[in-house]
């Protein structure tokens, strides 16, 4: 099953060649320090596999959205001190990601070697895609490889402008994210069930759109089923209602519907009157929501028919909380997903932000198949849109880079 259709680092001989690798570094920080180094720990296959075929590896990476201005507490210096310890050589780092500093310091690495290039995005020109940017971060390699999964949904100088400028090959992690998560779109082994939860229908209609006539069973949670009950007729009290979307759920639900997939929504709640960690909740069914509350969470019977539901899966892809698992009161419909996930005898996956930070606070993220280091890209990905950073990426069917 491979999902990539594209070249990678495995096509190219990258011996004594000074190989610029967009990596996504864009890691969250808390007083200097890092407080999630998942991202920069899926990129060291890439920058080992690199290295010992004696490449002089140059990274770039953004970090936060300085848009275009130097901002002291954005600089990669942290990152590369981390990404040090991790491959157990020198990251050496410079100030600027482009001019005289870079130059020198490219040109000064051994084969083996590894410099992080300052944050691409203290120039405004990254995000502009702007071609003498590109061009000048071009100047920096022989080889472009993009290894920046959770970047590749952007357009941007170093995802998109620079592949033109030098042959352009997908790292390691890229080649992963998109076998297994492409390989699960296009040719799952079936009963294939996706879990979509979030607060918005409107973030997730792409999504929805894309796995129906895929999935065979579709399961829906978090704020967005108060939507989905509301368009089949349910009184959900004060809880969140997208009311611009109730039409489109009424559309989900026909479509799918009459392309074989089983959606499926709460058949019960946890409700409240107010949003706090020590509220007194009730667990009530679809339709009893009383009129002084809102739903937080999906109840005890739902979970445990989604769990059942998910246990008997061989792919199952989960975007999305299902309630505000952050607290603790609506932590369990979250929760009672990540459980039955890792019980799964199959292919499991986790997209998307909001989801892996779930499934980490449950402790479960090293009992899937592949946790994706993207959060947007993830989505759009999982929508079928074709995203830029790797569509500019050589294909297979061409010529290597030797
Ligand atoms: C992410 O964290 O999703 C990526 O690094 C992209 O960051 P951005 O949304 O600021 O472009």
């Amino acid at each position: 099953m491979t999902g990539l259709d594209k070249q990678t680092i495995r096509d190219i001989d990258a011996h004594g060649k000074r190989v610029l690798v967009r990596v996504d570094f864009n890691v969250p920080m808390h007083d200097g320090e890092i407080s999630d180094d998942t991202r920069i720990r899926a990129a060291v296959p890439t920058i080992e596999a690199l290295r010992a075929q004696g490449a002089r590896v140059v990274l770039m990476s953004h970090l936060g959205r300085p848009d275009g201005a130097v901002v002291e507490g954005l600089r990669l210096a942290p990152v590369a001190v981390h990404l040090s310890e991790l491959i157990g050589v020198p990251v050496t780092t410079v100030r600027d990601c482009i001019g005289s500093e870079a130059d020198s310091a490219v040109a000064a690495l051994e084969p083996g070697d590894v410099l992080l290039l300052e944050n691409l995005r203290f120039h405004s020109a990254e995000e502009a895609n702007d071609p003498d940017f590109a061009a000048s971060l071009a100047k920096l390699g022989d080889v472009y490889v993009n290894d920046a999964f959770g970047t590749a949904h952007r357009a941007h100088a170093s995802t998109e402008g620079v592949a033109h400028l030098l042959p352009a090959v997908a790292g390691l992690l890229m080649e992963r994210e998109i076998s297994i998560m492409g390989g699960a779109l296009t040719d799952p082994e079936h009963p294939f069930v996706a879990v979509v939860g979030g607060k918005k229908v409107s973030d997730k209609i792409g999504v929805l759109k894309n796995l129906i006539g895929k999935a065979d069973h579709l399961l829906i949670g978090g704020a967005m089923a108060n939507t989905f009950l509301r368009a089949q007729g349910y009184k959900m009290g004060l809880s969140f209602v997208e009311a611009t979307s109730v039409s489109t759920a009424r559309a989900i639900l026909s479509e799918a519907s009459h392309a074989g997939t089983v959606i499926h929504l709460p058949v019960d709640l946890v409700v409240a009157s107010h949003l706090s960690s020590s509220v007194e909740t009730f667990i009530v069914g679809v339709g009893m929501v009383p009129d002084n509350t809102m739903a937080f969470d999906i109840g005890p019977a739902t979970t445990e028919r989604y769990a059942d539901i998910i246990r008997s899966a061989t792919t199952v892809i989960w975007n999305g909380p299902m309630g505000v698992f952050e607290m603790e009161p609506f932590a369990a419909g979250t929760i009672g997903i990540a459980q039955a996930l890792v019980q799964v005898n199959g292919t499991t996956i986790v997209g998307g932000g909001d989801s892996v930070a779930a499934l980490e606070a449950c402790g479960h993220a090293d009992s899937v198949t592949h946790v994706s280091t993207g959060g947007g890209a993830a989505l759009e990905f999982l929508e079928g849109i074709e995203l830029p950073g790797v569509a500019v990426l050589r294909d297979r069917a061409g010529t290597t880079t030797h």
